[in-house]
């Protein structure tokens, strides 16, 4: 006769004793025994951690929305501690009215708004240009989140200071030590920017710009200022470093490629990742897409590097500009195979091999690689970053 499981023949501990009562985690955080669920940097990708990048466990979270602790943090002169009492907004240059903002302004403002975005730095998937390098999702695709941000439609700021005719541009810059500027075109900033003060119902947390960040749907990840202290209004770009020396894209001939700020439509395979332990039989196979141009229209898996698509599913809430969750099933053979995704968005445009992005944009760039993905998974169920062609 089998011996019983004895974690249900005998009875353990948390059957036997009484736990912590309520209050003694007034901030509640995740089991103990999924410690192993956090974001975690590449030591040798940079310097420093004060101006650096670290990656979503994309690879263990399920849906479309990132628990706020595990967001991917980008700064380039480390985390600023504002206390949201010493912090102003200030709109400044070309408007009628300049004006100054306490938080306590504009949290009674009109016009408040909650919109799911997702955030992709330019460099997501940066270290991929020249073959694969780095194993796992998290490091590949890593440099991504998705949250409710709650705050104020950027329009109605700018209109309460009235945008003078020749105000074509709006230049947003952070409060902290890297005072991080970018350029945003009139056209965009009136379109759905947000300054948010609010991610997944809380406060934004510190790493993400407390008290208030700039959200820019769609648009690259560096524009998307954080510890926001000031919006000026101006009539043309202002090629802060943020936007000539770094986030352009050098491309074969030399030349560069300027304000690349949507990001392209993308998807990777997050699950399997770990090895499959499982063997042959049923597998699912789960991953996320996103597009700056709007929502996902399909999402198709091959196992077979890219020879044969199968259309995935896709689950969970489509939004514009949000990550989205697709799901698919096959019965594996216990056979190596090469996994991939290809994601459409609502606009037609069909997710790259990287052989075709490499054909227009060379091999020289850092940002914007939203090339297909392969995972090599061998017979043992074990999963490797490849490249094939
Ligand atoms: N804003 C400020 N003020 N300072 C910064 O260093 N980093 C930018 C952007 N906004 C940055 C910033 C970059 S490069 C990215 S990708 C995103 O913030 C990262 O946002 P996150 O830290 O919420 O993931
Ligand atoms: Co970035």
């Amino acid at each position: 006769m089998a011996e019983g499981d004895p974690v249900i023949t005998e009875i353990q501990d948390w059957n036997r004793y009484p736990g912590d009562g309520v209050d003694a985690r007034p901030y509640g955080q995740p089991s103990q025994f999924e410690s192993h669920v956090v974001r975690k940097n590449v030591p040798w990708l940079t310097s420093d951690t004060i101006s650096s990048i670290n990656f979503t466990p994309l690879h263990e979270l399920e849906g479309i929305i990132t628990p706020n602790g595990l967001c991917f943090e980008g700064h380039h002169a480390g985390i600023a501690e504002i206390d949201r009492a010493n912090h102003r907004l200030m709109i400044n240059g070309l408007v009628d009215k300049p004006l100054v903002f306490t938080m306590a302004d504009l949290k009674r403002f009109p016009g408040r708004e909650n919109r799911v975005y997702f955030l992709e730095c330019a460099a997501n998937t940066g270290m991929e240009w020249r073959g694969s390098q780095l194993n796992g999702c998290q490091y590949t695709h890593g440099m991504i989140h998705c949250v409710m941000y709650t705050g104020v439609r950027l329009k109605h700021i700018l209109e309460e200071a009235g945008v003078k005719a020749a105000g074509s541009w709006v230049l947003a810059e952070g409060a902290d030590a890297s005072a991080m500027t970018r350029s945003i075109p009139m056209e965009k900033a009136l379109d759905d920017c947000m300054v948010a003060f609010a991610m997944n119902g809380e406060a934004l947390r510190p790493e993400q710009g407390y008290p208030i960040r700039l959200v820019v749907p769609g648009w690259e990840g560096n524009m998307w200022v954080k510890w926001l202290r000031r919006l000026e209004v101006g009539d043309q770009p202002w090629q802060q470093r943020e936007e000539t020396s770094k986030y352009t894209d050098l491309l074969a001939n030399g030349k560069a490629r300027r304000f690349t700020w949507k990001m392209d439509v993308k998807s990777v395979i997050t699950s399997p990742q770990v090895p499959i332990v499982h063997g042959k039989g049923r597998t699912l196979v789960s991953g996320l897409a996103w597009s700056g141009s709007g929502t996902i229209k399909r999402v198709d898996v091959s196992i077979d590097g890219g020879r044969n698509w199968h259309a995935a599913r896709i689950d969970g809430p489509s939004l514009p500009m949000a990550l989205h969750r697709f799901y698919y099933e096959f019965d594996w053979d216990g056979s190596e195979i090469f996994l991939q995704s290809r994601a459409i968005d609502e606009s037609g445009f069909v997710q790259p091999t990287k052989d075709q992005l490499r054909a227009v944009r060379g091999e020289n760039s850092i940002y914007h690689n939203n090339g297909i993905q392969t995972w090599h998974v061998n017979k043992d169920g074990g999963v490797e970053n490849v490249e094939i062609s």
